[in-house]
């Protein structure tokens, strides 16, 4: 089957790995996911393999120009101000507003466990204090992670990151993981996240791994170099081309507080897609979407849902 953006399909006009997935009986995809794939070499692999489909990843920069298969507003930290952040009850909130595509956080635990959490220290989010890094997963598990946020939330626990992509499968949810390392902890955060999220998504849609950290960047493109990378910045900063292209990102996350248009232009441009943190007002979003930019992280999915123009 041949479709109007050149790509082709199989009979049942999915692509073959989702195919596979539904003669296994597993639950069908929300149809964003029958968008083009990204432009990893996963993706290649996955569909190239049979000759089916064009190698994609043969542009003349070595990028992409094609349009972002993923959902265009994105969860932040899960369902942004609408439940506790980097929790299980974040994620099912973004999924049953009709979210197709969330944000997280992860972490390492002392015990180097990929936790979901964002700050350093537990004190913000959880019923505990101190250190993350300091603190072993067991410990972590037990802890609070919703009461802070409103008393219904109380008994919702600091999700490890294999519960969370295990959960992300279950209701559809395509992932940005943030590898958010603690302070020393660049490398091996990136690596543990990698290669988990590598057993994690076997088939199509991998998640985008982002960081501000580029040697944690560096690490993930080591430790599973078919997983795709965002280039994560609160300002574009001169140089931030080559350090995305020395790093073999394909997409830059910038502030967009910050964002000028024409730096969305250079970055788009360039062959990056252009991701922007956090977008909570509607006209804000609006005129990012009218720069091009290709998908934007919200807290505020009330006020800017996932079908939003
Ligand atoms: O990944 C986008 C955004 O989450 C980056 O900032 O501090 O909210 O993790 P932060
Ligand atoms: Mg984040």
């Amino acid at each position: 089957m041949a479709r109007s953006d050149g790509l082709l399909l199989g009979v049942s006009g999915c692509p073959p790995a989702q195919q596979t997935a539904a003669k296994r009986g597993k639950p069908s995809l929300p149809p964003f996911f029958f968008a083009p794939a990204p432009p990893s070499a996963a993706h290649s692999a996955a569909y190239n393999n049979g000759s089916l489909l064009p190698d994609l990843t043969s542009t003349a920069n070595g990028r992409m120009h094609r349009p972002w298969p993923y959902p265009r507003v994105v969860g932040h930290r899960g369902a942004g101000t609408l439940a506790p952040e980097n929790t299980l009850a974040g994620l099912r909130k973004a999924a049953a507003m009709g979210f197709g595509g969330v944000e997280f956080d992860v972490m390492l635990s002392a015990d180097k466990v990929p936790i979901l959490i964002h700050d350093e220290t537990l004190d913000r989010t959880t019923s505990g204090r101190g250190s993350v890094a300091a603190t072993p997963y067991a410990r972590l598990a037990s802890l609070d992670a919703g009461a802070w946020f409103g008393p219904q939330y109380r008994g919702e626990h600091v999700p490890s990151f294999e519960e969370a992509g295990k959960l992300c499968a279950q209701l559809g949810l395509w992932a940005n993981v943030e590898i958010k390392p603690a302070r020393g902890f660049e490398r091996e955060t990136a690596v543990a996240v990698a290669k988990l999220a590598l057993n994690l998504w076997s088939a199509p849609p991998a998640p985008l791994l982002s960081s501000f950290e580029a040697v944690s960047l560096d690490a993930a493109r080591a430790a599973a170099p078919d997983l795709d990378r965002g280039y994560l910045t609160d300002r574009l900063a001169p140089g931030w081309a080559e350090a995305a292209r020395a790093l073999g990102c394909v997409s830059v996350h910038c502030n967009s507080k910050h964002l000028t248009q024409a730096q969305a232009d250079e970055v788009r441009g360039a062959g990056y897609w252009l991701l922007c943190y956090t977008v909570n007002e509607p006209a804000t979003a609006r005129r990012l979407f009218s720069w091009g930019v290709d998908a934007i992280f919200t807290d505020r999915p009330d006020l800017i849902p996932p079908d939003f123009a």
